[in-house]
């Protein structure tokens, strides 16, 4: 095995790890705060616009994304955010599979804990779950000052 597949197979067992183990918490209901499971705030914050196919978030309201590894899902427009390194990141909440609601992030990585799909939070490229999934739809997101808009494509 080359130096190669082997940091590919510790990769994929931390990822999995990650992704199990948080579902695995969750399901049991320990009702401990994982934050590496952290699925943000509120789906109907303050500081939260949507108008037509433009989110604007203000962040000294809606403080989600304020810090590293933070989501904020938006229900009523299908989207969820993350900051992933200071950067923000915008996807469709629908999840390819069966179109229910990618939740979760977990270390650089978005899951949808219905059937546990992977998706890479900065790319929204499937990562792993069940066959046949496809990347997250990626929208506009740019951060000013403490305002974020999300443009939907
Ligand atoms: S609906 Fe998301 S993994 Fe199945």
């Amino acid at each position: 095995m080359s130096d190669a597949t082997r940091t590919s197979d510790a990769d994929l067992s931390r990822r999995r790890f990650l992704v199990h183990g948080c579902t695995a918490a969750a399901l049991i209901g320990l009702g401990v705060s994982l934050s590496a499971c952290d699925s943000g705030g509120s789906d109907t914050p303050d500081g939260i616009t949507v108008s037509g196919n433009t989110i604007t978030i203000d962040l000294t309201k809606a403080t989600a994304l304020a810090s590293e590894g933070r989501v904020q899902t938006i229900s009523s427009a299908k989207v969820i955010a993350v900051n992933v390194g200071g950067t923000i990141y915008a996807y469709t909440n629908e999840c390819p599979h069966e179109q229910q609601t990618v939740s979760q992030y977990t270390s650089g990585y978005l899951v949808c804990p219905t059937h546990n799909s992977v998706f890479d939070a900065t790319t929204g490229a499937f990562v792993e779950g069940p066959s046949g999934v496809g990347p997250l739809t990626k929208y506009s997101a740019t951060k000013s000052g403490n305002t974020v808009t999300i443009t939907k494509a």
